[in-house]
């Protein structure tokens, strides 16, 4: 028996952060390359691909001149909460702006709103009367008085917008979107960045409520897998204290083995690995180690199962024939062009039209990719192995 086994520094829930995260430099330079050409950035990918901890870091770590704040606003359930979260998000940034002028400013706003407490949690005001909504279009042109360039990060900003119009209330999403597009418009804005989060194609739920200009003008940055280097070196980076050991040759076999390679899958890997090792008291990865630790991995469906749950919320009615492709790509290890038209054509279907819309949304949304012309497969095998537990012929 190994006398103290060290585990590595995994993180299968919330963000990353500090030494659990790895910063892909990439993604932070144009991030903020696009955010001083004067761009509003959207981050739109699954649950679990790392917007929150790449946001988190953004917003941690800004350029000079900048100022940032991140929150998610996911329990925001009504359109004037939308924007009495924002404003008081806009004071509380303000707060951390530690310049002579911001001091000024937020000491103008303190008395012009009666704020008797800005903290982490909130902003505290003497009198409730206030339209926020109309009081943002006043306080944010204020603030380029500052000489800072403020960004405010909204995670799960998508989600609040699917739940307004799920509710019942899409004139307040609709409103909200509105309200967003004129501030982004208008130069007065120009000192102020908003970056929107959310885990469902917001793409998809504004068709529904048939405003797609409302983000069209919306920058995405894509936060997709690692390249081989970068997940090695996540690998080194949480095992660097660990009892457990790789070799090149395990790193290179767990690499192939989870073939698409989001840190999530190789934070839940690691783990696995950890447990399995610890357990035979060996420090030593094995392949066998990696085998079982993949087919662990899969066990426990709630590590996929928002893949699924995702496309029945906000596909409600295409789920069934996004979910037919998907089905048949599981069982048979890749789908044809011609046997989507099939499934397509299905009288329960009907869909001869639009059903290459449907694939390419899985494609974008990081469910299949196109192998050869005209047959497609899961990008991921982990996801494959999922839907084939989930749906078994
Ligand atoms: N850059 C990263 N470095 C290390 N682990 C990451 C990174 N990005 C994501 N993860 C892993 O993925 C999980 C989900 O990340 P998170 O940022 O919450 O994703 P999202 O906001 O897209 O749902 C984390 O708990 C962690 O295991
Ligand atoms: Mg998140």
């Amino acid at each position: 028996m190994i006398n103290k086994w060290t585990s590595p520094r995994t993180i299968t829930g919330d963000a990353a952060t500090g030494t659990r995260y790895l910063r892909r430099q990439h993604i932070n330079d144009y991030f903020w390359q696009e955010v001083e050409k004067g761009n509003h950035i959207l981050f739109v990918a699954p649950r679990r691909v790392g917007k929150s901890s790449i946001m988190k870091d953004l917003a941690e770590n800004p350029l000079e001149g900048y100022s940032c704040i991140y929150e998610d606003i996911e329990s925001v359930s009504t359109k004037n909460g939308f924007y009495k979260r924002l404003f008081e998000l806009i004071v509380k940034c303000l707060d951390r702006t530690n310049t002579k002028k911001a001091i000024a400013l937020l000491g103008k706003w303190r008395k012009q709103f009666k704020i008797t407490e800005i903290t982490k949690s909130g902003v505290k005001f003497e009198t409730k009367e206030i339209d926020y909504e109309a009081e943002l279009r006043n306080i944010i042109p204020e603030l380029a008085a500052t000489d800072t360039h403020t960004v405010i990060f909204l995670d799960e900003f998508a989600e609040v917008i699917n739940k307004l119009n799920k509710e019942g209330r899409p004139q307040d999403a609709i409103n909200i979107l509105h309200t967003l597009r004129e501030i982004r418009s208008d130069a007065d804005f120009r000192k102020f960045t908003l970056v929107y989060a959310g885990s469902i194609g917001l793409q998809f739920v504004i068709k529904t409520i048939d405003r797609p200009k409302l983000i069209n003008d919306l920058h995405p940055v894509k936060t997709g897998a690692l390249d081989e280097d970068e997940a090695a070196q996540l690998i080194r980076q949480l095992t660097q204290h660990a009892t457990i050991q790789f070799s090149e040759a395990a790193i290179a076999y767990l690499l192939k083995k989870v073939h698409h390679l989001l840190p999530y899958y190789i934070q839940l890997m690691i783990e696995e690995i950890d447990r399995i090792c610890r357990t035979a008291s060996r420090p030593e990865v094995t392949n066998a180690d990696i085998d079982a630790a993949f087919t662990g991995v899969l066990k426990t469906n709630k590590n996929f199962d928002d893949w699924l749950e995702r496309l029945k919320d906000y596909q409600l009615v295409h789920f069934p024939f996004i979910n037919s492709i998907l089905k048949s790509c599981a069982h048979k290890s890749s789908i044809t062009v011609q046997e989507i038209y099939n499934i397509a054509g299905d009288k329960k279907f009907k869909r001869q039209e639009d059903y290459m819309d449907f694939v390419e949304e899985l494609m974008n949304d990081g469910y299949l990719v196109e192998e050869e012309e005209h047959v497609y497969r899961f990008i991921s095998p982990f996801l494959q192995q999922f839907w084939l537990k989930k749906y078994p012929l």
